[in-house]
């Protein structure tokens, strides 16, 4: 790690879950140089922005919301989709903060997110066996050799689809579809629909309550600019190094290097190899940095990669996002929370309560049950109490769209219901009510923190 670091330096070091097939070397290296001629899609000041906001989520002040699909596609991708996706962040943003009486920082897992480590490099149908598919930014869905040939143009198209999300949300964000007052109307629509809608009932007229109140003293869309705006940031996983580097570019106000493909980047569970390529990049990137930890991972390991990652101990600059599965939770977060407590390293300790607990129905489709998605969120929440650590946050595969590909919620979908919307290119997604749902109860159990803070202060 004491070499030089450079956008490139990651290319000596071994790299896992990037593809070494492309079947001509020289025109991945012309898409390269197109990209590296692209104008940036974030900028540096924005990034600092989003890593002093999650200075104050480890801090105790804010709580972090981070949310989209497993993999964004070049079929799903439209309007609607886009639109959709924001708009349920924004509703459970809503209620998490009035729950939680913290600010909910919102990091959208969109606007790049294409690139999919696989758990095999193959995938065998029949007795055909192929390539896996790595996401749509390097090869195509489809079950046939054409499509699965990773083809370098597919970052270009990648970057594309990016700009034009990112531009879409930038004009919801700040064009007045963000107003405060109509994202709780949405969620009153939600509530009056959903079966359970008698549970969340109480909350959101509590919202209702403080809005009204708020516009009869005058705080208004009107007279407060910022009801009708908000900070949304976006985020993935940067897998593909290749086409990361060729976004990397050097802030000219701080002279740091900047990943400008988005605001915050992630090292996913498969690649965070402390001599490996991805843990060699993000060392030097200055955006604020996530890592999936999941239960494999030993205290003095996530030590030694918090050294690397965040060698300066800054607030903010470094989320870890457990991903456990409900059922070994309990047995691997404690030790982490009090290995990083008890260093004084500074990090958002967020919870990823999908990855660890995805199974395979009995008609074959990938799935995950609602229940365990939110017992281990609530697990998070309660251990975080105990150990004396802020529950930071929530990380989130979830879309708008009426799909339907996670197993039960207020709707109690079953297998068999699988089959009907099962539209996602890779993981299943919690649906619209089914992420709204879990919401309020996530914001149920902040709830019960609130009230019982005051009384362990007392003891
Ligand atoms: C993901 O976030 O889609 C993912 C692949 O997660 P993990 O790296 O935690 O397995
Ligand atoms: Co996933």
């Amino acid at each position: 790690m004491n070499e030089p670091w450079t956008p490139a330096s990651w290319r000596s070091k071994p790299g896992k879950h990037m593809p070494e097939d492309y079947p001509d070397a020289a025109a991945v290296a012309r898409v390269e140089r197109e990209l590296r001629a692209m104008p940036p899609l974030v900028f540096a000041g924005e990034a600092r922005r989003l890593k002093q906001l999650l200075g104050d989520v480890s801090e105790g002040r804010a709580f972090l919301l981070q949310g989209g699909d497993c993999a964004e596609s070049f079929k799903e991708f439209g309007a609607d989709n886009i639109r959709d996706t924001f708009r349920l962040i924004l509703q459970m943003a809503v209620v998490l903060t009035f729950a939680g009486g913290k600010p909910v920082v919102k990091v959208g897992r969109m606007a790049g997110q294409f690139a999919k480590p696989r758990s095999s490099a193959t995938e065998t149908v029949g007795d055909v066996t192929l390539p896996s598919y790595r996401g749509d930014v390097i090869n195509g869905m489809e079950f046939t050799p054409e499509a699965r040939t990773p083809d370098p143009e597919r970052m270009l198209k990648a970057y594309s689809q990016s700009a034009a999300t990112l531009n879409l949300l930038r004009a919801f964000a700040s064009g007045g579809y963000a107003d405060l007052y109509n994202i709780h109307r949405w969620t009153l629509g939600f509530v009056a629909d959903s079966p359970q809608g008698a549970r969340y009932r109480e909350l959101s007229e509590k919202i209702s309550e403080s809005l009204t109140f708020m516009a009869a003293i005058g705080v208004t869309p009107e007279s407060q600019p910022d009801l009708h705006r908000v900070d949304f940031f976006t985020s993935h996983e940067a897998l593909l190094l290749a086409a990361e580097e060729a976004m990397t570019r050097v802030d000219s106000t701080s002279g740091d290097w900047y990943d400008t493909s988005a605001h915050l980047l992630w090292i996913g569970e498969r690649t965070r190899q402390l001599d490996g390529a991805h843990v060699e990049y993000f060392r030097g990137i200055k955006n604020p940095i996530g890592m999936k930890v999941g239960p494999t991972l030993e205290a003095d390991e996530l030590l030694r990669l918090i050294d690397v990652l965040n060698p300066k101990n800054e607030a903010g600059r470094l989320t870890l996002y457990g991903r456990f599965g409900s059922d070994k939770i309990d047995a691997r977060l404690p030790g982490l929370l009090r290995a990083t407590k008890a260093a004084g390293r500074n990090v958002v300790w967020a919870i990823d309560p999908m990855h660890g607990n995805t199974l395979t129905a009995n008609n074959g489709y990938k799935t995950r049950p609602f229940d365990r998605i939110l017992s281990e969120v609530k697990s998070f929440v309660e251990i975080a109490k105990a150990e004396g650590v802020h529950p930071g946050g929530v990380h989130l595969e979830m879309t708008g769209q009426n799909v339907t590909e996670c197993l039960g919620g207020a709707r109690a979908l079953s297998e068999g219901d699988l089959a009907d919307r099962y539209h996602t290119h890779c993981d299943p997604r919690l649906n619209g009510e089914q992420a709204l749902e879990l919401a309020f109860l996530v914001a149920e159990k902040l709830k019960e923190d609130r009230v019982e803070a005051p009384q362990r202060a007392a003891v």
